[in-house]
């Protein structure tokens, strides 16, 4: 039920999933196989829901966890977290690890020198590492996702890190059709209702301001009796 994201998904698959199933394809050519993906876009746009249609269409273990959870209170407990990840990970390949709003973990390095912000790019390390320890990696990818792109450390973005990277825009007018009908679905609409018109008129809307849009014309008719 996403609506307008069939790239995008096609690309997560391709980088995420496909080495995964058919490593043979990548020996055969001799690459190796994007070891990050990360989506990044404006809030709203799927993201989040596009991990996890991913999770719902592979036979590979996925675990999910939001960077604010990696963020603790005492020193060292982050990247503790992060080699627990990665050995659940090991323990259970071939597995995809998706971190949501990875911004939470991998800002800009600042000079601001409050022990908070130093425990946290302690734990960006510790992920950074576990990126690049390729061969222990074995069977495991990685996807993340974050609406601050333009706050991330470039660290996290170089070769053989998160340097796959795919844009989940705010949708064009058929995405946005297709997200209005998707959220409609269950909704008693009236015949005079039309997707298109509404989708013309939502210019600039992400796909979680056209769900509210539909929940809430729901919302007008339940207080007008209608
Ligand atoms: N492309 C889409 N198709 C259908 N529904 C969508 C789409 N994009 C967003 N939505 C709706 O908006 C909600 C929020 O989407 P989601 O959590 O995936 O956004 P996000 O990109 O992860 O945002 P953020 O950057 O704020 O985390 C979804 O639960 C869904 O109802
Ligand atoms: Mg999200």
């Amino acid at each position: 039920d996403i609506g307008g994201l069939d790239d995008q998904l096609r690309e997560v698959r391709e980088a995420v999933e496909d080495p995964l199933v058919n490593p043979e394809k990548f020996d055969a050519v001799g690459v190796e196989p994007p070891s990050g993906v990360l989506l990044h876009g404006p809030p709203g746009t799927g993201k989040t829901m596009l991990a996890k249609a991913v999770a719902n269409q592979t036979d590979a273990s996925f675990i999910k966890m939001a960077g604010s959870e990696l963020v603790r209170k005492f020193i060292g407990e982050g990247a503790k977290l992060v080699r627990d990840l990665f050995e659940v990970a090991r323990d259970h390949e071939p597995a995809i690890i998706f971190i949501d709003e990875i911004d939470a973990v991998a800002a800009k390095r600042t000079d601001s020198k409050t022990s908070g912000d130093a425990e946290v790019q302690r734990t960006m390390m510790q992920l950074l590492s576990e990126m690049d320890g390729f061969d222990e990696r074995g069977d495991i990818r990685i996807i993340a996702a974050t609406n601050r792109f333009d706050m991330l450390d470039s660290a996290i973005l170089r070769p053989g890190r998160f340097d796959r990277l795919i844009e989940v825009p705010n949708p064009n007018p058929d995405a946005r059709e297709r997200i209005l009908e998707i959220h409609a679905g269950e909704m008693n609409v009236a015949d005079s209702v039309d997707f298109s018109d509404l989708a013309a008129d939502t210019a600039e809307f992400s796909g979680a301001q056209l769900a509210s849009l539909a929940t809430e014309a729901g919302m007008f008719a339940i207080r007008d009796d209608r």
